[in-house]
């Protein structure tokens, strides 16, 4: 999964880690969690009990999957539906699966920055549905997107879901949408999964679940500083910390160092000082409510068509289309 506002993303991991932890305070970028070991702590957490995301959003695809398909397809015109940051494609196969019982004229188009993830699902999909028009994109979605408007005339339905948009800050998702409108045709529309504010205590557990899978989520970076840089991280000497703003509505995780201490990272030929008890904040998970959602849709040029929300009220998916 790519997180990053991708348009300018220049940087080398190396770069990024400089900057991150040589900036005060110190931070580092959570689209670096998913290594390989990243990216299997992140299967588990999607199966912990705290984790609602993942779960909310699977219930809308399940439980109003009719509903979702008369929305995409009102106009009964063909479309290439788009995902950005397929991920395992979990969710999308339920529609998949739908609109192909329905005979509907589609292609399936998996954006992503990793090849081994697009691999994978085409793998999985073409065992799954032998007839699906299955075409991988591998790199930028803007850049990708880009060529689609330049070359196809065929409706586009964006897909971006997994509360994906909540790993950007307001100011940068308001950007990545912005973005978005520039390479959309006034008929697609845009399908966005957004987690939506709640109890606090349930927001809270979800990012410091009791099996200690985020913590170790978010020390894996560490490793991954370790492994690839030359770093030598102690993980034991930092403790995991989630918070939740209940007004700003954002959840924020942090590194703690629980000592003063110097870390060596070879590659960048540089060691960093840790004051004991000295933050390394590493994710927002943004939370919104209807009237923000509203208002980021107004604001990057999108009307919203339709709201669609589990039973619990946790979650929602949103469809966008362009405002002319
Ligand atoms: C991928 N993203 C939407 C997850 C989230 O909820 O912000 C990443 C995550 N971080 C900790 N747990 C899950």
């Amino acid at each position: 999964m790519e997180n990053s506002t991708q348009r300018k993303q220049t940087n080398t991991f190396a770069e990024d880690v400089l900057n991150g932890l040589t900036d005060n305070p110190k931070h580092l970028s959570s689209k670096y969690f998913y290594d390989d070991e990243g990216s299997r702590l992140f299967q588990e957490i999607m199966k912990l009990p705290e984790y609602y995301l993942t779960r909310s959003e699977r219930e809308i695809f399940r439980n109003q999957t009719d509903e979702i398909y008369k929305a995409f397809h009102a106009d009964k015109s063909e479309f290439d539906l788009i995902e950005l940051g397929a991920g395992d494609g979990t969710k999308t196969s339920l529609l998949v699966d739908y609109f192909l019982k329905k005979n509907t004229k589609f292609r399936f188009v998996p954006i992503d920055i990793s090849e081994e993830a697009l691999n994978f699902l085409t793998e999985k999909f073409h065992k799954e549905f032998p007839d699906l028009d299955i075409q991988t994109e591998q790199g930028d979605y803007f850049k990708t997107l880009e060529t689609f408007k330049e070359k196809s005339e065929t409706r586009k339905i964006i897909l971006f879901l997994g509360s994906n948009i909540g790993n950007f800050s307001e100011e940068q998702a308001l950007d990545f949408f912005k973005h978005l409108r520039e390479v959309m045709n006034d008929d697609d529309l845009i399908f966005i999964g957004f987690d939506l504010h709640k109890n606090p205590k349930t927001i809270i557990n979800a990012y410091d679940d009791s099996q200690n899978v985020t913590s170790r989520f978010n020390l894996n970076l560490l490793k991954r500083i370790n492994l690839e840089l030359g770093a030598d991280f102690n993980t034991e000497e930092f403790l995991h910390y989630a918070s939740y703003h209940p007004i700003e509505r954002a959840a924020r995780s942090f590194l703690i160092s629980q000592k003063e201490q110097t870390v060596h990272i070879k590659s960048l030929n540089k060691s960093f000082k840790f004051k004991q008890w000295e933050p390394i904040f590493m994710e927002v998970s943004q939370k919104y409510n209807l009237e923000m959602i509203e208002k980021l849709a107004n604001e990057s040029g999108f009307e919203i068509a339709k709201n669609f929300f589990d039973k619990n009220h946790f979650y929602t998916n949103s469809l966008w289309k362009v405002r002319i």
